[in-house]
C-alpha cells in the first residue's frame, strides 16, 4: 500500500488505515464494521439482511466466478462469496481488518479460494485482470468525494461486460438518520464519514452511462434500529427483546426486498446493482 501523506485532496490514507485497525481493536469485530458500540442483536440482524439480500441477487452458479471485494473488513461479504464458490479478493486498507478477514475465512474452510490486498480503495490495481462480481459495501461514505469517484472508476474498469457491482449507500430521506454524523473533512484520527445517498450514485452512474437498479431496502431494520432501540435505550428492552425484535424485521425486509410504500421516509440503507 502506498501510504501517501495529506496530498492535494487532503485524504491521509496512512492515517485511515490506522484508525480502521484501532476501531477493530477496541470493539467485538461486527460493531467495528457496521454500527459502533450498539447491542450485537442490531448488527447481527443487519449483517444477515445484507448477506441474504446478495445471496439472492448473485447470478446462479457463482463456481469459480471471480469476485473482489472491496473494504472488505472483517470479511462479512468477502467470506460468503468464497462459500458461494467465487474466487475472492479481498481489498482493504487496513492490515488488521485483512487479517480478520484471512483468519475468518480460514475458519470458514475457503481460505484457498481468497486473495488478500492492502490498498486504498481509490488506488487499487489489477492490471489485465477482471472480476465478474464486485461488491462494495459500508465504504463509499467513509471516502471523500474525489476518492469515492475513483473507487467507483477503479471497480468499473476491472468489472466483466457481464459483471455486477453492487453497493451500499444510504437513504438521505430517511426520517431517523436526520442526525447522521458528518465529518466535513478527514478528523485528525483518520476518521471520515459523510452521507453518500442514491443522488450522488445515480449521478456518478449517469456520467458513467452505466445502469442502476435499486436492489433491495431495509424499512422494518431501520424500524427496530432507530426508532425502538434509541427509544427503549437505557429502559425497559433486552437484548433478548431486542435480538427478537430485529430478527423478525429482517424477515420482514427480506420477504419484501422493496416496500415502495415504506421504503423511501423509513429505510436506512439501500441495496444498488450497478452494470455495463
Ligand atoms: C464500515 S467498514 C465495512 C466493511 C465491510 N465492507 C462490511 O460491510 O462488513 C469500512 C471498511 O472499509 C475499510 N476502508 C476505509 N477506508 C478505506 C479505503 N480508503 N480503502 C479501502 N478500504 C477502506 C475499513 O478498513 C473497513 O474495513
Amino acid at each position: 500500500m502506498t501510504a501517501k501523506k495529506r496530498h492535494g485532496s487532503g485524504y491521509d490514507v496512512h492515517a485511515a488505515a490506522q484508525f480502521w485497525s484501532r476501531r477493530l481493536q477496541s470493539v467485538e469485530p461486527l460493531s467495528a464494521v457496521l454500527t459502533y458500540n450498539v447491542p450485537p442483536p442490531l448488527n447481527q440482524a443487519y449483517d444477515t439482511w445484507e448477506r441474504k439480500t446478495l445471496q439472492a441477487l448473485l447470478p446462479s452458479g457463482m463456481k469459480n466466478r471471480k469476485a473482489l471485494d472491496i473494504g472488505c473488513g472483517v470479511g462479512r461479504i468477502a467470506v460468503s462469496l468464497a462459500k458461494a464458490g467465487a474466487y475472492v479478493t479481498a481489498v482493504d486498507i487496513s492490515a488488521d481488518m485483512l487479517a480478520t478477514c484471512r483468519n475468518n475465512a480460514s475458519k470458514g474452510k475457503v481460505l484457498k479460494r481468497m486473495r488478500f490486498v492492502q490498498s486504498s480503495a481509490h488506488q487499487i490495481s489489477f492490471p489485465n485482470e477482471k472480476f465478474d462480481i464486485i461488491t462494495c459495501f459500508g465504504l463509499l461514505e467513509h471516502l471523500p468525494a474525489r476518492q469515492r469517484t475513483a473507487c467507483m472508476n477503479k471497480a468499473l474498469g476491472v468489472m466483466t461486460a457481464r459483471g455486477k457491482l453492487f453497493v451500499v449507500v444510504n437513504n438521505k430521506k430517511c426520517i431517523f438518520l436526520k442526525n447522521h454524523y458528518t465529518t466535513t473533512a478527514q478528523k485528525p484520527d483518520g476518521y471520515y464519514v459523510s452521507m453518500v445517498g442514491l443522488d450522488w450514485l445515480e449521478l456518478f452512474c449517469k456520467r458513467k452511462n452505466v445502469r442502476y437498479t435499486v436492489k433491495a431496502a431495509n424499512p422494518f431494520y431501520a424500524i427496530a434500529h432507530y426508532y425502538i432501540f434509541s427509544h427503549f435505550k437505557g429502559c425497559s428492552i433486552s437484548e433478548q427483546e431486542l435480538k427478537s425484535i430485529c430478527s423478525q424485521a429482517v424477515k420482514l425486509d427480506l420477504q419484501c426486498p422493496l416496500n415502495e410504500k415504506m421504503t423511501e421516509q423509513l429505510s436506512s440503507h439501500y441495496i444498488v446493482e450497478i452494470r455495463k
